[in-house]
């Protein structure tokens, strides 16, 4: 797969043909948009959110681009919820998933089957530090992260888990405790002996100081934290190397190190959350944490790993895994021969077709080109991230900071209509996220950018 092809396949064409092929099954692609979202309506949970005042009815996907029932094409630059890794449908994995449920699509792991070890094995090579070598395997972020602060708790004999401000780690009990957003909060009893820390978000300091006069301030604070509100001994810290759903909040350089050494110093693991961040989205590394010079005990992740199939883990020593073996632990699809199979064939195509060299050389270039639109668009407060995970902060006024989170909203609108997918976040909803399918071009990257340039202007200038 050519990662620098310009030219995306004719569209029309081919939603044309896919849909002629599908004529005569009963699939649901037989169903009208207004079909889909009246069954929609009707029969799925009303909490179950969309986007768009008008939601889209997707019926393919190829690589970086996604197809509606009309045959419009968008480039998505958000890769669904940051899950698809290196493309749509991507061919190769496919074929190598095709194959899989031809032969065999579940067991358990209480049979010998190669994927899961061999994935493992895959993971270990990956790891940041030749220790970090055993695997478990769960089905979501939420599963994973339980399942890494549960062996946080064993491991270390203490109960209290910091967590950091702003972060998102899932909607399970326990990791809807560590979520720090009343956003994804409902008002029920939380697993208790979780802390928030600060986060590192220069852009609205918690302590109002300036970058590097602070000292770093909102890190350091944690062991205050520590100190007044644990029983002084740790756990764990759980947090994500640049937070997705609070806004790709990015902080400064020290800022995990000076963590590190905290959580250590009080006992504690620190288990990295790369559910976002890794698989070399960030470009530079392949795990978001190594970015900030920090080697966590254990580490996260879940969506890029499956490339679309439901699929997590966490890896971490042998010694700390082992804690699980004092009871019994058991997850019926963790470990499925068609998920392995899939999170297999996903990271040896990243490592194929030097995905994570494209993170870096278009996520840069995309981040300069965003940036450039500052000039131009009095909107945009900050961009930052790293690779190609990147957020677009806009703000009423660049002084007061107020959050322009309905023109946030109007922006994904708009540039819907445009055919760019893209998703927001942060506390206020004011973030554009921009995290396509890592195998995104220049030419897509100069599509994102016309776009964004575009429907800013119209909303500046109050264009209906
Ligand atoms: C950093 C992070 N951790 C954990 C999760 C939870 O993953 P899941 O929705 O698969 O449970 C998410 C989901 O967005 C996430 O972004």
């Amino acid at each position: 797969m050519n990662l620098t092809q310009a030219n995306p396949p004719n569209v029309t064409t081919a939603a044309a043909s896919h849909r002629q092929s599908q004529t005569t099954s009963a699939s649901e692609h037989e169903l009208t948009r207004n079909e889909v979202l009246a069954l929609r309506k009707e029969y799925v949970a009303p909490a179950v959110f969309m986007y768009y005042k008008e939601p889209i009815n997707l019926v393919r996907g190829h690589m970086q681009y996604l197809y509606d029932e009309t045959g419009k094409q968008y480039l998505d630059a958000i890769g669904g919820i940051v899950t698809v890794s290196v493309g749509h449908c991507h061919p190769e994995v496919i074929a190598k998933t095709k194959a899989q449920i031809d032969k065999l699509q579940h067991a358990t792991t209480i049979y010998l089957h190669p994927a899961m070890p061999l994935l493992a094995k895959k993971l270990a090579e990956k790891m940041p530090h030749p220790d970090l070598k055993v695997s478990f395997f769960t089905n979501s972020g939420s599963e994973t992260n339980d399942l890494a602060m549960t062996m946080a708790r064993l491991f270390t004999g203490n109960l209290d888990i910091l967590t950091v401000r702003n972060g998102y780690h899932g909607a399970s009990l326990a990791t809807m405790s560590a979520v720090g957003h009343s956003t994804w909060r409902f008002p029920i009893p939380t697993t208790g002996n979780l802390h928030h820390i600060a986060p590192g978000y220069c852009y609205r300091c918690p302590f109002n100081l300036k970058y590097p006069e602070c000292n770093v301030q909102c890190a350091r604070d944690a062991e205050n934290v520590i100190r007044y509100s644990t029983s002084g001994k740790i756990a764990a810290l759980i947090a994500e190397p640049i937070q997705g759903v609070g806004g790709t909040v990015t902080p400064p350089p020290e800022y995990y190190k000076i963590l590190y050494d905290i959580v250590k110093k009080y006992g504690g693991l620190y288990i990295s959350d790369e559910v976002q961040t890794g698989f070399g989205r960030t470009g530079e590394h392949y795990w978001g944490i190594s970015n900030w010079g920090v080697t966590p005990d254990a580490i996260t992740m879940a969506k890029g790993l499956g490339n679309g199939v439901p699929i997590s883990a966490v890896t971490t020593r042998r010694e700390i895994a082992e804690v699980m073996s004092r009871k019994i632990w058991f997850n019926t699809f963790g470990g499925n021969p068609v998920s392995m199979t899939q999170g297999l064939a996903t990271l040896e195509v990243i490592d194929k077709e030097g995905t994570q060299a494209n993170s870096q050389k278009v996520g840069n270039y995309l981040k300069e080109k965003l940036t450039g639109l500052m000039d131009k668009h009095r909107l945009i407060g900050e961009v930052r991230g790293l690779g190609l995970m990147l957020g677009v902060e806009l703000v009423k006024d660049r002084n007061t900071k107020e959050p322009a989170s309905t023109e946030a909203a109007d922006v994904l609108e708009r540039a819907k209509n445009l055919g760019l997918l893209i998703g927001k976040g942060g506390f206020f909803g004011n973030v554009l996220r921009i995290k396509p399918p890592m195998c995104i071009n220049i030419g897509d990257a100069d599509f994102i950018v016309d776009t964004l340039d575009k429907v800013l202007g119209e909303i500046e200038s109050g264009k209906a």
